[in-house]
């Protein structure tokens, strides 16, 4: 008999068939996850799931599905998902490295530039009518290149955005928990700076740390004040590493001059103050959104749980069981 598997919300069609060769598949159409209750009377007969950062895997879900043997994020954070409760009950997880690395940081440098050139402010005074000539101090920005750029977070996305800074002649710096090692260091020309200087040194401060007890408002007020009064801050990693409420209030107050989010806390219902600023340029957690990449990512956690369902460790599990 197929091990019996359910894939949360909408995934394409090459998944599906993938899927079904090796297991009875129960899918849901829809774009968006299942409500708690659904999930639950959904995932309590089956074998395996493959699921999105926005389904909450907790131990109480775990209670219900005695069954379940392998937890496949379609993403590369599984902050949804409690690692250590599925480790206990011998559950498998996996998530989506690697394929999603380039995309995400063609957005990282996406929200940098549009930050930085102010260019949502200057589509919607077009748009809006405001324009009423040429003017030499015209929605003036900042110059990307030949900037400072300080990275939180050097992982593979990390190492993606410097190979695109390097072509605008950053400079870039980075913190990370450990520091890389010197020959890596060299060949991406960057240099390892402690979180203060990061903080002080950078005009564009990206963000590209996992959401963990550790990284919760990282950024938070005093961060932020050792920010340049003209430094910029990135955030396409996790809602919840930044305080929201206190950069809206940064933003507001001049102690720094811009923002470009991907992310935020209690997604998709926001801090509705980012809507009363211009300094701040907002996408609604689209990193990896391009067709080919939510396609490979998609495909990788239905791998993942097919090796599991085969008893193999899948190339991507985070766990030990
Ligand atoms: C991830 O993979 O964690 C991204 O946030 C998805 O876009």
């Amino acid at each position: 008999m197929k091990p019996r598997v359910l894939v949360t919300a909408e995934v394409f069609d090459e998944v599906l068939e993938y899927l079904r060769e090796h297991c009875e598949v129960e899918a849901n159409l829809e774009p968006l996850s299942p409500s708690a209750d659904k999930l639950r009377s959904q995932l309590a007969d089956k074998d395996g799931v493959v699921c999105m950062l926005t389904d909450r895997i907790d131990d109480a879900l775990l209670a219900a599905c005695p069954q379940l043997k392998a937890v496949c994020n379609v993403a590369v954070g599984y902050n949804n998902i409690d690692v250590a409760a599925c480790t206990a009950r011998g559950i498998r997880v996996t998530n989506t490295p690697g394929v999603l690395d380039e995309t995400t940081a063609d957005l990282v440098f996406t929200l940098l530039l549009a930050t930085a050139r102010r260019l949502t402010e200057a589509e919607m005074y077009l748009r809006n009518g405001q324009w009423q000539g040429w003017h030499l101090r015209q929605l003036a920005g900042v110059d990307v290149h030949g900037s400072t750029m300080g990275i939180i977070g050097m992982g593979r996305i990390g190492q993606a955005i410097v190979r695109r800074a390097s072509g605008f002649n950053m400079k870039v710096i980075y913190h990370n928990r450990s520091r890389l090692d010197g020959a890596v260091e060299r060949e991406l020309g960057v240099a390892y700076a402690g979180f203060d200087e990061l903080m002080g040194a950078a005009d564009f401060v990206v963000l590209q740390v996992p959401y963990s007890q550790a990284t919760h408002h990282l950024i938070d007020a005093a961060a932020l004040k050792k920010m340049k009064r003209s430094g910029i801050l990135i955030n396409a990693a996790r809602g919840g590493v930044v305080d929201d409420a206190a950069l809206i209030a940064a933003l507001a107050d001049g102690t720094i001059r811009a923002a470009g989010l991907d992310v935020f806390e209690n997604e998709p219902r926001f801090n509705p103050g980012f809507l009363d600023l211009k300094n701040v340029v907002l996408a609604p957690h689209i990193g990896s959104s391009t067709e080919g990449t939510r396609l490979a990512m998609a495909m990788t956690a239905a791998r993942n749980l097919v090796a599991a369902l085969q008893g193999q460790r899948p190339p991507n599990q985070v766990n030990e069981v």
